[in-house]
């Protein structure tokens, strides 16, 4: 497993990528950066050897070569992700991993050791990536994206569910942002794109009796994954973004759009509460008014789907009329194929 941390090198890529006129001078980057000129050649030295294509000319300065999309995997990397990233704080402390069994687990202790809110740890494969319900989550390397990021709300245990609804509307947006149309949420946070899943998220939590001590939000989504690497159980069932709108997604662009939107609808629920996600959350969501069944822990309800309450429930309208409410369970995926 190799971890890279790297935000000085993630600044250096920064500038040569903003370089309106293509070359950018040592002296101008170690004068934006504050480093000395002999930084700024340890941390060029460092890009290159990590497969970034720098020329150097005496007088101009650095230039970037054109790189290609994300084919190759030297352009998924920490700092690429970092060198194009927004955020305040999600992302900023960003563990980068080559291989894990599970960037939850590793998110998990990362937080246990007291890790930031915003930490974030990325793998470009896993070997034991984890599902809902103790189900595996399908990680082949290269294709995309796995990630976890820890966060610190102040909530009690029982209320700690609903950001699952908060995630889910950021990684809709998220997705959006690249397939233009097409994105459903299926409740509680599964995300459709042509009626097949495209990303899941698992959110663990760890607290005492009466606080959230810390809350990882793992997302995966099938970026580039092409339908032969998918075992045959999940074929028919899944989507990668490329196979749904034909074109190749960089997996560090889409790393980068979905923390802004996740601390974007962070910020949005712990300023204003959980009506304004809510509302969004209702747009993405495909069977209000249509038949389901749902299977929770203990039964199975049949109904028609009213949508979801201000707490994130589900409601169903059972055929004697009475309306259920379902806090926990899993939604017959069939609904969707009606
Ligand atoms: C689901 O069952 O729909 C949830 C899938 C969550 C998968 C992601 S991939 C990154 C993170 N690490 C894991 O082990 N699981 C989550």
């Amino acid at each position: 497993m190799i971890e890279l941390k790297v935000s000085g090198e993630a600044e250096v890529l920064r500038l040569l990528k903003g370089a309106t006129r293509g070359y950018v001078s040592g002296t101008d980057i170690s004068g934006e950066l504050r480093i000395s000129r002999t930084s700024v050649w340890k941390r060029i030295k460092k890009l290159k050897k990590m497969g970034y294509a720098i020329e150097s000319i005496r007088a101009r300065g650095y230039r970037l070569a054109e790189t290609d999309g994300d084919g190759n995997k030297k352009s998924f990397s920490g700092v690429e992700v970092l060198s194009g990233l927004t955020t305040e704080t999600i992302g900023r402390d960003l563990h980068f991993y080559n291989e894990l069994p599970s960037t939850n687990i590793k998110a998990m202790e990362l937080a246990a050791g007291g890790a930031p809110e915003g930490t974030a740890v990325i793998a470009d494969t896993q070997t034991g990536g984890k599902g809902r319900l103790g189900r595996e989550w399908f990680s082949p390397p290269g294709v995309n994206l796995y990630t976890s990021v820890v966060f610190r709300p102040d909530l009690t245990p029982p209320e700690a569910p609903i950001l699952t609804l908060v995630f889910a509307v950021a990684v809709a947006e998220a997705t959006e942002e690249f397939t233009g149309d097409g994105v459903e949420l299926k409740w509680p946070n599964d995300l459709l794109l042509g009626k097949r899943k495209v990303a899941g998220i698992l959110t663990e939590m760890n607290s005492d009796m009466d606080r959230v001590i810390s809350v990882v939000c793992g997302i995966g989504v099938n970026l580039n994954m092409p339908t032969q690497l998918k075992p045959d159980e999940l074929s028919s069932k899944s989507i990668s973004i490329k196979e749904y709108c034909g074109l190749d997604i960089e997996r560090a662009r889409f790393a980068q759009k979905l923390y802004s939107s996740l601390e974007r609808w962070y910020k949005i629920f712990t300023q204003s509460g959980f009506p304004p996600v809510a509302a969004r959350w209702r747009d993405y969501f495909g069977v209000e008014g249509k038949k389901v069944s749902v299977n929770t822990i203990n039964s199975s309800v049949e109904g028609i789907c009213l949508g979801i309450d201000d707490d994130g429930r589900l409601l169903i309208r059972e055929p004697g009329g009475v309306v259920r409410t379902i806090s926990s369970g899993d939604m017959d995926h069939h609904a969707w194929a009606r």
